[in-house]
């Protein structure tokens, strides 16, 4: 084995919570190396998110790595929600004193992430085999793994589990040391990326008889859109232009919008899950972004709480390494849980109340829809789902927030 190999903190995973933490870390004068499993190419190409709260904007562009999203990311101020054959706006700038989202998707966030470790020369290594945290216990924790088909042994004083839902470092916790809460959903999402401009210029989720279906974009010219689906869904019975009559049915509204249709660049199947480990912290391990929790994608909260979790876990431990002070390490895990349990709740109301479940009895459909109907009529109701969505500061996880955010 070649050694020795160190570094302060060792990141597993190149997504956008590994790739934030490194960044983060590297300008509070911090060493970490990131290793992750796959190409460089399947971590750019994997289309997932696309809605970012303020606090992941102000994050990116407070760090220098916001240049490209505040040229194209998109500005949305409001959403709409349709049902009974109604769109009805929800405006997040009116309801919560200006605040905002903006789209822009996930790929473009983890390319501007990783152009930012290649600029700053810190190491970061794809397609690394055999990624094994040891030591978490212990005051000396390492990562064995193999890079071009060698064993390498890097020690380290953290790691950081940034692996996501199916990860090496969560499973390597002793069960003992782990309380985990799970739910999963009996459906799924039918995602396509389509060459169409967007055809309205917020989003629509739409609770429609034969099931929820949900309309964005990305760009000015690429729309992305969703179905209700089976969580085992196969795609190859889904060609285009089911997909598109489904669409049309499912986004039926008197005042006669209908997305505009192109050529279908990507579908995938995606399963709907919640789920938290807890503490989200082993020892010298701490677990950051889906490596530690998991809301079903209706919130549009995962991306922004894996952000807000290296956030608050990078300084800790740029706390810990200019005085010692080990106490934001301690209550990482709690402050972030608070975070994580509000985003659960909040992920779970919306997904229960926009799809339609195969048990559904006619009172199950009469009151999900008079909870629609209470939704947009109510002040409250829509400030509430408004708070919500655009998400709370990220500095208020550590009692310090003004409740007031930067606009893009
Ligand atoms: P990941 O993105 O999963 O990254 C983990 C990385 O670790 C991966 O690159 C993986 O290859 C690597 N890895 C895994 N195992 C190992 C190992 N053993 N060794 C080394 N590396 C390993 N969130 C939002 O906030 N807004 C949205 O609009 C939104 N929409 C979504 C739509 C869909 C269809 C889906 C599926 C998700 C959506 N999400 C959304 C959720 C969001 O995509 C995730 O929460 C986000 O990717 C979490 O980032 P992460 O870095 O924690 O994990
Ligand atoms: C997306 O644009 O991919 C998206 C938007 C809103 C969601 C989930 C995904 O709730």
């Amino acid at each position: 084995m070649s050694n020795p190999w160190r570094t302060q903190v060792g990141i597993v995973g190149a997504g956008p919570a590994g790739l934030m933490l490194g960044h983060l870390l590297h300008r509070q004068g911090v060493d970490s190396v990131i290793l992750e499993n796959r190409t460089r190419e399947y971590v750019i190409d994997r289309v997932r998110a696309g809605v970012l709260e303020q606090g992941t904007v102000d994050l990116m562009i407070a760090t220098g790595v916001g240049e490209r999203l505040r040229r194209e990311g998109m500005r949305h101020e409001g959403i709409h929600i349709a049902f009974n054959g109604r769109r009805h706006r929800i405006d997040f700038a009116g309801l919560t004193g200006g605040r905002a989202i903006t789209i822009y998707g996930q790929n473009e966030v983890v390319k501007d992430l990783i152009e930012a470790r290649v600029a700053a020369g810190r190491p970061l290594f794809f397609e690394v085999g055999d990624v094994e945290p040891y030591g978490m216990d212990t005051d000396a924790p390492g990562i064995l793994c193999t890079i071009d088909g060698e064993p390498r042994d890097l020690a380290c004083d953290f790691i950081a589990g940034c692996d996501g839902f199916h990860g090496i470092c969560r499973p390597s916790i002793p069960a003992t040391r782990l309380q985990q809460y799970e739910r999963e959903y009996p459906f799924g999402w039918l995602g396509i990326l389509a060459k169409a401009p967007p055809a309205c210029d917020e989003l629509i989720y739409s609770n429609h008889e034969r099931g929820f279906a949900l309309f964005s974009m990305r760009t000015p010219s690429i729309t992305r859109l969703y179905l209700q689906c089976a969580p085992d869904e196969d795609v190859g019975a889904w060609p285009d232009d089911r997909i598109w009559a489904e669409l049309r049915a499912r986004f039926e509204t008197s005042d006669g919008w209908q997305p505009n249709e192109g050529e279908i660049l990507q579908k995938s199947v995606t399963g709907m899950r919640s789920f938290v480990g807890e503490p989200m912290r082993y020892g010298r391990m701490f677990l950051a972004g889906d490596a530690a929790h998991i809301v079903p994608p209706t919130g549009a909260k995962g991306l922004n709480l894996a952000m807000a979790d290296v956030s608050r876990l990078a300084s800790a431990l740029a706390a810990y390494y200019s005085s010692g002070a080990a106490e934001l390490l301690d209550t990482y895990s709690e402050r972030g849980l608070r975070r994580t349990w509000r985003a659960q709740r909040f992920s779970w109301w919306m997904t229960t109340m926009l799809h339609r479940l195969e048990q559904d009895t006619a009172f199950d459909r009469r009151r999900q829809l008079a909870e629609l109907e209470y939704l947009v009529s109510s002040r409250a109701a829509m400030t509430s789902l408004a708070e919500n969505y655009v998400g709370i500061p990220f500095d208020e996880d550590l009692g310090l927030g003004t409740g007031k955010t930067r606009r893009v």
